[in-house]
């Protein structure tokens, strides 16, 4: 069974073709990268026009790619949320229009849904129940999942994401966009335990993350040297601050896979690319052990060979949309009792 997919949530048009669920065929990602840079953030209106202008050509690129015909797929699944409202209407549009001119089934997907079953892309799959940590530039939040479409919420942030406090700092320090891959960078030059910077949250007894204290930390530390007049330590600063953010994700994680009694983790979301992440997790999994499952990076940041993951799940609940499908900006999820 052939599926296309497609994701425009954000600022990176892609698409992935699928066979039986997990063997992708094609995966690409058009990234808005340079368009945004230049405002060092993601202007919606923007996006939205270049995912019009990237689709079409995109979408053949991807047939071309898998070798596939358009008359082979047998359905279309597309992110409707969460995400900017602008880029999602794109996506789903031309998913509703290739759905009604093909008449195939049209497979709607929540976007934090498929960024967990990106593991399913792996060779080595997790069972369930397990744990899902997804830490992306919108989201940073932990779930038990039952099951592929069927999972709660343990905690999640009270404000910033963990990628929206990377990307805010690199901005702060006028290091460029998206923040995440450059301060990590920068940190393998620097000592991580040379600033002192808070671990918001991480004596409390819930699962609840908050990172925009940590940024203000950062705020006012390189304000102080401004003040004085002394240079900023940037790669000690961005190395302080990535081991705040990992520390604080690691730690609460390890208290929830305890409280549950869970003994599989997947790790998720663009940030889930970042190499002290993996490492420290892949540390804790060893020492504790519980398995971790770690997409690889391209299957971390966003894509949509995961979001086929998710819709092919749907297409054999026959959970198919509507050609009224909507948009949301952001997820209701049911919690964890
Ligand atoms: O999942 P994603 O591609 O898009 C959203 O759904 O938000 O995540 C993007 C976020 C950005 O905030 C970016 O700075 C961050 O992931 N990111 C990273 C790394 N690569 C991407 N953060 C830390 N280290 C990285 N290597
Ligand atoms: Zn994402």
């Amino acid at each position: 069974m052939k599926l296309l997919a497609l994701e425009t949530s954000c600022d990176e048009t892609a698409f992935a073709i699928l066979e039986d669920g997990e063997r992708v065929l094609a995966n690409l990602v058009a990234s808005q990268e340079e368009l945004h840079r230049r405002y060092g953030g993601i202007v919606p209106e923007l996006a939205s026009r270049k995912h019009m202008e990237l689709i079409l050509p995109l979408a053949y690129e991807t047939l071309e790619k898998a070798g596939t015909l358009l008359t082979q797929i047998e359905a279309v699944a597309v992110t409707n949320g969460p995400g900017l409202i602008g880029s999602l209407v794109i996506g789903v549009s031309f998913a509703k229009a290739l759905s009604f001119a093909q008449k195939i089934p049209l497979l709607a997907v929540d976007h934090i849904n498929a960024h967990f079953l990106a593991a399913f892309l792996e060779e080595k799959k997790p069972p369930f129940p397990f744990l899902a940590l997804v830490v992306s530039g919108g989201h940073t939040a932990l779930f038990l999942v039952e099951d592929y479409l069927k999972f709660y919420l343990l905690g999640q942030t009270r404000d910033d994401a963990a990628g929206e406090a990377f990307d805010k700092v690199a901005k702060l320090l006028g290091l460029g966009y998206p923040g995440g891959r450059i301060i990590s960078r920068l940190a393998e030059k620097g000592d991580p335990q040379s600033i002192p910077l808070p671990r918001p949250l991480l004596d409390k007894e819930n699962f609840d993350f908050s990172f925009s204290g940590l940024k203000t930390a950062v705020v006012n530390f390189v304000k102080g040297l401004k003040k004085k007049g002394l240079p900023i330590p940037v790669h000690d600063l961005c190395a302080s601050f990535e081991a705040a953010v990992v520390e604080v994700l690691v730690t609460k994680t390890l208290k929830a896979l305890s409280v549950t009694r869970v003994q599989d983790l997947v790790i998720a979301g663009g940030v889930a690319a970042n190499k002290r992440l993996r490492k420290e997790f892949q540390e804790a999994a060893q020492k504790m052990g519980f398995r971790l499952f770690l997409p690889r990076p391209e299957f971390c940041t966003d894509n949509a060979a995961m979001v086929g993951v998710a819709g092919y799940q749907k297409w054999l609940r026959g959970e198919f949309a509507g050609l009224d499908l909507d948009v949301y900006a952001r997820s209701q999820f049911p919690r964890y009792k």
